[in-house]
């Protein structure tokens, strides 16, 4: 049978096969070349599979209508980039065409024409050993040439939506993108400066965040989390606000404090009121908070926003509503 008989449509509604295909769960990936002027061009696929162990080769399908087309099928090398649970904004910035797509992303090119990106659950460098024409797409089969595997949830893709995916999650391990998802923020203090965290996607600020974690108690999820993205321990004092994030999810903030040193780097920085980076925020939702905790902060009386029907700052007493042994 060739290719032609499988795909001239003989029963198959377009789109029956392509719910059909939905049904499929695959990880995201961003596959990405230069062409012979020297210019980056990366797209967002999820055609992605293994061929071969020995050798190690791997391939990928691209469709011959999408302007990147004829950059990667002269590709001798790519690079692919397996999306961490994370990277949703960048999937959806590489499903589009677009001028430049690693404008202000971190990105390494470990051999040239394999741009692969900083922030990765995993990368793959590939050398181009086939090209075959399948219908409207070509299949690229790459010979891996280096990859790197780190311990992240992983991106999902399925139907038409993103996926949240964490193989090290007990009992049940999907979490859908559309459902709500809950990340933890920590306010977390040193020397009246509140530590802040570049996100290495978008190169703008947020308080440190993680998504809730596998754990057996909701404290012993908190502390994961804690622990996923500080690296230290953090002793968390008091809920401060629930924040929307987006429609889908939300992060409970809490004041915290740590007794290891806190995280140093690039990425990290402590401020103050004044020094906050306030026009590189990543949420634009997160400032207000962020605002009323240096003001709060300052007159050491705390309340809470809870974000149930307009939202609400709700008091917290200096003492103690009744003794505590
Ligand atoms: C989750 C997801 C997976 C995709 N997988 C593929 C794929 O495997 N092959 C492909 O050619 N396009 C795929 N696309 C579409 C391309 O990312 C999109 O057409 C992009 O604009 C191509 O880049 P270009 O416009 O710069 O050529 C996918 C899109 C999404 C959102």
């Amino acid at each position: 049978m060739t290719a032609t008989d499988v795909t001239n449509g003989l029963g198959t509604d377009p789109m029956v096969f392509r719910r059909t295909l939905g049904k499929f769960l695959t990880g995201v990936t961003i596959v990405a070349t230069r062409d012979s002027a020297g210019k980056r061009w990366g797209m967002t696929a999820n055609s992605f599979s293994s061929v071969s162990l020995a050798p190690p080769l791997i391939s990928i399908c691209i469709a011959d209508r999408s302007p990147s087309f004829p950059a990667f099928v002269d590709a001798q090398n790519f690079g692919v980039s397996i999306l961490s649970s994370d990277q949703q904004d960048v999937a959806m910035r590489f499903a589009k065409p677009f001028e430049d797509k690693f404008d202000g992303l971190p990105f390494v090119e470990p051999r040239a024409g394999s741009p692969v990106l900083d922030s990765s659950a995993a990368t793959l460098v590939c050398r181009t050993v086939q090209r075959i024409v399948a219908g409207d797409h070509v299949i690229l089969v790459g010979e891996v040439l280096e990859c790197t595997a780190h311990d992240e949830p992983l991106l999902g893709y399925s139907e038409g939506r993103f996926f949240r995916m964490d193989p090290h999650v007990q009992h049940g391990t999907l979490v859908p993108r559309s459902g709500r998802e809950v990340d933890f923020g920590w306010l977390i203090e040193q020397d009246k400066q509140l530590l802040l965290f570049r996100d290495r996607a978008t190169q703008r600020w947020t308080i440190p965040m993680g998504a809730l974690a596998a754990g057996v108690t909701m404290s012993e999820s908190m502390s994961r989390s804690a622990r996923n993205v500080l690296g230290v321990d953090v002793e968390p004092q008091f809920l401060y606000s629930t924040l929307d994030l987006s429609d889908e999810r939300t992060c409970y903030v809490y004041r915290a404090t740590s007794t290891s040193d806190l995280p140093s780097g690039a990425e990290w920085g402590l401020f103050d009121e004044q020094s906050v980076p306030w026009d590189e925020f990543k949420h634009d939702n997160m400032i207000p908070m962020v605002r009323r905790y240096f003001m709060e902060r300052e007159r050491d009386k705390f309340g809470i926003f809870l974000n149930l029907g307009s939202g609400r700052i709700a008091q917290l007493s200096d003492e103690a509503p009744w003794p505590i042994d």
